[in-house]
């Protein structure tokens, strides 16, 4: 056994593809008009709406039980505009030249090209949609971005909702039969709760759970009722600096599946504009200078204990250092990138290497692998020791990196910056 359960139970058809029935039925229509020989008046249809409800799934189920090769492409993945014409050009083209295979082409993450500074992404996508010969399916979480007005104004609109409890929970339970574990429908349903939505993260939590054991206990209610969905960085912000108390300030941490380096920096960068009485400010940068002298400790000398240390004074010192409040709402920014890169450079390149691996398994962009499908995949190296040599296998991860992701010691010649980083998230965990 070592399979990732959302790629074992991908639907296979169509028909297994749950929810979102009135986009699902106008996607087959639309693939039926390619099929009659008149492509329809609108040559790019545009899946979109939040993670993990079925938008990759829907098409690749199509595509294999009608005989097509789906050729995927990432746009957020692209370097560069010839790149990206080039691939989508090159394969609408050829698929009416050898007439051998037919072809959908697949386009994730459209909503990625609007982001950059360029314009030119969209507007070659653009052209490739009025010149496409073969069906064109573009995928975004959200597509409303001005600039992709010329994009949207070419395209089927099919949106995507998140999935209701009802049919995530009867997902799980079809997934619980077929592998045969003895589960409760009260664990099912906080899974299914938690997810809002997201079958993705619903099946990944579920395989999480049971470890590898065919009977999951209803103890485990109680790991997922305090269990944290992964926290975005601006709520622990927000937790932070209006914090009335250390404990409540140290609190934002939990749960928080970023390094605690970055996190620093996240906090340095954005402590001026939210304190904005000076004295208050000079506080707050004291705490921090006196918790940076522990991190380093703690990069430097891997004293893990100090750890505790850091966090509170990082966070807790921060908070009530903060006195005064600006006048008005101040956005966080994102710190420097430079300093970013300081902080965790080689430990952002491992986990890309990684997220790469899995990208190309799991029909995801780098980036989403990155942060759906990476934090799972450790958990469950991690969690299920079985389960390691098989996954390593499939995801075709070197030792080094199935290490890291397992939590134990690092290579040190290969990954030296990753052990403290990696460390110091495990320690907050316990
Ligand atoms: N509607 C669905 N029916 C059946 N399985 C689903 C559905 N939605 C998600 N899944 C499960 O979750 C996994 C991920 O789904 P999928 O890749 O289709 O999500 P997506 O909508 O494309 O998300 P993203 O926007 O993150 O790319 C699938 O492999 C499948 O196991
Ligand atoms: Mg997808």
């Amino acid at each position: 056994m070592s399979e990732i359960w959302v790629e074992k139970y991908r639907p296979k058809r169509v028909a297994d593809v749950v929810g979102n029935k009135k986009s699902v039925e106008a996607f087959v229509k639309w693939m039926k008009q390619w099929e009659l020989g008149k492509p329809p008046e609108k040559k790019a249809a545009l899946l979109y709406g939040p993670a993990g409800v079925g938008k990759t799934s829907l098409v690749l189920a199509y595509g294999r039980e009608h005989g097509y090769d789906v050729v995927e492409v990432n746009a957020s993945d692209w370097r560069n505009e010839a790149r990206m014409r080039w691939v989508v050009g090159e394969s609408s083209l050829q698929a009416t030249l050898d007439g051998s295979s037919r072809k959908i082409i697949l386009v994730d993450e459209v909503d990625g090209i609007a982001g950059k500074e360029d314009a030119g992404g969209i507007a070659a996508l653009r052209k490739i949609i009025d010149e496409t010969r073969v069906p064109l399916v573009l995928v975004a979480n959200n597509p409303w971005d001005p600039r992709l007005a010329p994009i949207r104004e070419r395209c089927l609109m099919l949106e995507f909702r998140r999935l209701r409890k009802s049919e995530v929970l009867r997902r799980l339970r079809e997934i619980a039969r077929q592998e045969g574990i003895r589960v409760s429908d009260a664990v099912l349903e906080k899974i299914a709760e938690n997810s809002e939505g997201d079958l993705r993260s619903a099946i990944n939590d579920f395989q999480a759970i049971t470890g590898g054991r065919k009977v999951v206990d209803e103890k485990v209610l109680e790991v997922l009722g305090s269990r944290n969905r992964v926290k975005q960085i601006f709520d622990a912000l927000r937790i932070i600096f209006n914090a009335k108390s250390i404990r409540a300030a140290r609190a934002a941490l939990e749960g928080l599946e970023i390094d605690l380096d970055m996190v620093y920096a996240w906090i340095l960068d954005n402590a001026p504009a939210q304190i904005p009485d000076p004295s208050d400010l000079a506080d707050a940068l004291e705490a921090l200078a006196k918790a940076d002298v522990f991190l380093a400790r703690v990069n430097r000398k891997q004293e893990w204990r100090l750890i505790k240390y850091a966090v509170p004074i990082m966070t807790g010192g921060v908070a009530v250092a903060r006195r005064h409040k600006p006048a008005g709402f101040v956005k966080f920014s994102f710190p420097s990138r430079i300093r970013l890169l300081q902080s965790t450079g080689r430990e952002r390149e491992l986990r890309r290497n990684i997220a790469q691996k899995i990208a190309s398994k799991l029909h995801l962009s780098t980036a989403k692998a990155l942060t759906h499908m990476l934090p799972y995949v450790s958990f469950i190296l991690e969690n299920d020791g079985g389960m390691g040599k098989g996954l390593a296998e499939y995801f075709e991860l070197t030792p080094a990196e199935v290490n890291y992701l397992a939590g134990g010691k690092v290579e040190k010649e290969k990954v030296k910056a990753a052990a403290p980083a990696r460390r110091a998230r495990r320690r907050r965990r316990s």
